[in-house]
């Protein structure tokens, strides 16, 4: 409660007026920028830009989308086929967003952006619809409690807001360092959730280089600040794998800290990642070679490919390697028949033997390009 009233109070102050001390300086593409209005762009509070990986089509979801200036830059990228939500918890802030939707929904010729009232750690909990069921049923004693917690179940599985598997493309900018330290599993658990097989994810946020000691978090103006709330930067990492999230990366990193507190920098990263495509594994005699440069690879599952060895994967992994982020640093190669589909792995590292694949279709997503 603390975390959540503190952060409240001062992102409403942020919705009302710019706060200089939450202003982290970005360097935004100025053409997307040209077609939102002033007051979205003065009020931004972010440390990122996880609007560059934004793809033609996609569904997107912004986590703490705040004035919503990521949504309405990432509603030019996704096109008229796209969708772009925005979760925020601060009626302030969705007004301020919500403001500007039919000017936007004018510039962009269609209205491809929604916000709603939510949790980013419980995106199933429509908080709008909760708050039309407190005015009703407000809870004054233990029974109408329970009763709130059985229409929250209920609510959650039959009409989430943000339902499993529906999202292309999680984005989020520095609003995961703002969730409570136990809540922050959740929130990936959450993130990995509402994605869709195949899904990505791209969040900026704010990391710390060395643990945060009590005092720091809590103190409520370094919490509310996108400070001391923040993850150390190997436990961001490991909160990902932990969900089941593999080609976990920190693909920007900001050589200069944001702020230095006690001698622990906080810097800005781009964390991105990919949700595979599914767990079962079925083997139909498929192959992988790792590219190079590096000796050898491992991924989240354990699987190790040495530089330049034919291996063999089931389906599922070798969609994972060839469509996903590391499509670079694998040739993919596809039996020439597909086996009788064998529900199990080939045991890490087992080697596919080139007459079993020879005459398969090879997927090679960069050649003649440099790819390492
Ligand atoms: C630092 S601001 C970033 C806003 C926006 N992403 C941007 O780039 O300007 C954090 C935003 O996250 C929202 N927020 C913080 N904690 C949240 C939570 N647990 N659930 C939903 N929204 C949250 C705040 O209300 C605020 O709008």
């Amino acid at each position: 409660m603390f975390v959540e009233n503190t952060v409240r109070e001062r992102y409403s102050e942020g919705a009302r007026e710019r706060q200089e001390a939450l202003c982290c300086p970005v360097d935004y593409d100025r053409e997307l920028l040209k077609r939102l209005p002033q007051e979205i762009i003065d009020k931004d509070y972010g440390c990122g830009d996880p609007s560059l990986y934004v793809q033609e089509g996609d569904t997107v979801l912004d986590l703490g989308s705040g004035g919503g200036k990521i949504c309405y830059m990432a509603a030019q990228l996704v096109g008229p086929e796209g969708l772009v939500i925005g979760v925020d918890m601060n009626d302030d802030m969705l007004g301020l967003a919500r403001k500007y939707q039919p000017e936007m929904a004018e510039k962009l010729g269609g209205d491809r952006v929604r916000f709603v009232k939510g949790y980013i750690q419980d995106l199933a909990l429509d908080v709008e619809a909760m708050e039309a069921y407190l005015a009703e049923h407000p809870v004054t004693d233990a029974a109408s409690l329970a009763a709130l917690k059985a229409w929250q179940t209920r609510q959650r599985r039959e009409r989430p807001l943000i339902a499993d598997h529906s999202v292309d493309l999680v984005i989020s900018n520095c609003v995961l360092n703002l969730v409570g330290d136990g809540d922050k599993n959740q929130l990936v658990e959450e993130i990995f959730r509402v994605l869709k097989p195949g899904g990505r994810v791209a969040i900026s946020d704010i990391v710390a280089d060395e643990p945060v000691p009590q005092h720091l978090k809590d103190d409520p103006t370094l919490w509310s600040g996108c400070i001391s709330g923040a993850f150390e930067e190997r436990e961001f990492i490991r909160a990902f794998e932990r969900a089941g999230f593999g080609a976990v990366c920190l693909d920007r990193w900001e050589a200069e800290p944001w702020q230095v507190v006690e001698g622990i920098e906080f810097r800005a990263v781009t964390l991105v990642a990919f949700k595979g495509w599914g767990r079962e594994c079925i083997d139909r005699g498929h192959a992988v070679i790792y590219r190079g440069p590096y000796t050898e690879v491992r991924d989240e599952e354990g699987h190790v490919f040495p530089r330049g060895e034919r291996i063999a994967v089931c389906e599922r992994t070798f969609r994972t390697l060839t469509e996903g982020p590391c499509r670079k640093h694998f040739i993919g190669i596809e039996p020439k028949t597909l086996a009788a589909p064998i529900a199990w792995c080939a045991p890490h590292g087992t080697r596919r033997s080139p007459k079993e694949t020879k005459g398969g279709r090879q997927i090679v997503e960069c050649g003649g390009e440099k790819c390492c």
